[in-house]
């Protein structure tokens, strides 16, 4: 009798812990010291330190408070993992400061031709399925690697210079760096936000851009160097604007060369991105400038390859991949609502 009270008591406790084990997820339990140590350990993978003792106390909450949220989400069963990236010691407000701010919307021209004419003309019959069914320009020698914009709002300087270091890549098979901080300081003369048109339009009407060894990124913004503006390394014939809100069209530009666009960046999700696809909710207000690298499958999930300038500690070493053929026309994060792409002779004889 007594033994079999035992085994129904033993069987009641192993069932409880099982219930006990289920309900609270995987979500880790830590500790104070386990959470120090991983931010100390944190601090020496990115050789950081802060001016005192009380801005290390203060960072450290943030940090806390981080890792609480990637903990929670990445105990669920999602398509995307979060990280103690970059971003891990900073708060949502500083991030939005810092690294997103309203991207201008271009008015009036919709297109420029090949002779930097206007035109409205567009064929949307262009082969939309004759495509390949994934793109890594990474794999083509397309992509150089992975650079920070820092503290400076030249994300769209960045996506610029990818776009055009893309073409002339493909086009001419040379892999030249270009200068972000020419954009900066020559055309837009400040670190604001701006829109992906204008460097474009700049970098044609003055007959080429310069080199990034010979005009270096300080992510400050500094008076142009007008004898490194003559220095026209890198020419381009035109740009060209993509209709908006239609994925399967930007599809098959992606498949053609890397392209500049935009995406909101704004939810506490983006910021702390670390792998996988990003399926979570993203609003569609345009805050931060990026390139179109590729896109492909993994699984049944469809994404676009993305390629960031907050460095290589950030998301799968600086790149992410969004969602695509979503519901909304706009796409993942408003991927789909702008993109355009520089033009250069000889891209239609490739194949
Ligand atoms: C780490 O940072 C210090 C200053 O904060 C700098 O002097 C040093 O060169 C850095 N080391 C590396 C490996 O980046
Ligand atoms: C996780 O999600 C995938 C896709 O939604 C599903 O197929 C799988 O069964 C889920 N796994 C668990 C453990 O819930
Ligand atoms: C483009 O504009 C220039 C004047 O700016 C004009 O001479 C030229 O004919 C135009 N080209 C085309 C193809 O319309
Ligand atoms: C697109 O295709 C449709 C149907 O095949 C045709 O009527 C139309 O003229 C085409 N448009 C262009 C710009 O080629
Ligand atoms: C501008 O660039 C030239 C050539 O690279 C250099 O000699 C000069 O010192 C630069 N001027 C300034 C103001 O930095």
């Amino acid at each position: 009798m007594a033994s079999y009270i035992h085994v129904v008591l033993l069987f009641v406790s192993i069932f409880s812990l099982f219930l006990l084990y289920s309900s609270s997820s995987l979500v880790p339990v830590r500790s104070e010291y386990e959470v120090s140590l991983l931010f100390e350990g944190w601090l020496v993978k990115l050789n950081k330190s802060y001016q005192d003792l009380a801005e290390k106390e203060k960072r450290y909450e943030i940090f806390k408070d981080n890792l609480k949220y990637v903990d929670e989400h990445n105990a669920g069963n999602h398509t995307f993992t979060l990280a103690l990236n970059v971003f891990a010691d900073i708060t949502d407000e500083e991030y939005r400061a810092t690294y997103l701010g309203t991207l201008p919307t271009p008015t009036g021209i919709d297109m420029i031709d090949d002779n930097g004419n206007e035109s409205d003309e567009y064929n949307l019959n262009e082969t939309v399925d004759a495509v390949p069914d994934s793109v890594d320009w990474r794999d083509l020698g397309a992509v150089q690697p992975v650079r920070n914009q820092g503290g400076c709002f030249s994300c769209w300087a960045f996506t610029v210079v990818a776009a055009i270091e893309g073409i002339n890549q493909i086009v001419t098979g040379d892999v030249v760096a270009l200068s972000e901080q020419q954009l900066v300081d020559c055309e837009r003369k400040s670190c604001d936000p701006y829109d992906l048109d204008r460097p474009m339009q700049y970098v044609m009407k003055n007959g080429g851009i310069d080199t990034r060894q010979d005009y270096p990124y300080t992510g400050v913004y500094a008076k142009c160097n007008t004898t490194k503006e003559s220095n026209k390394v890198v020419t381009i014939d035109g740009y060209k604007r993509i209709p908006s809100n239609n994925e399967k069209i930007l599809k098959t530009h992606v498949a053609r060369q890397p392209i500049a666009g935009a995406v909101e960046g704004y939810e506490r999700a983006f910021k702390l991105y670390g792998s996988g696809v990003f399926t979570k909710y993203c609003g569609t207000a345009l805050d931060h400038a990026v390139t179109l690298i590729g896109y492909g499958t993994e699984g049944t999930q469809d994404y676009w390859l993305i390629k960031n300038s907050w460095g290589d500690f950030w998301g799968e070493a600086g790149y992410i991949r969004l969602e695509r053929n979503v519901n909304d026309p706009a796409g993942k994060c408003g991927i789909a609502k702008t993109a355009l792409y520089p033009t250069k002779v000889n891209l239609g004889n490739r194949n």
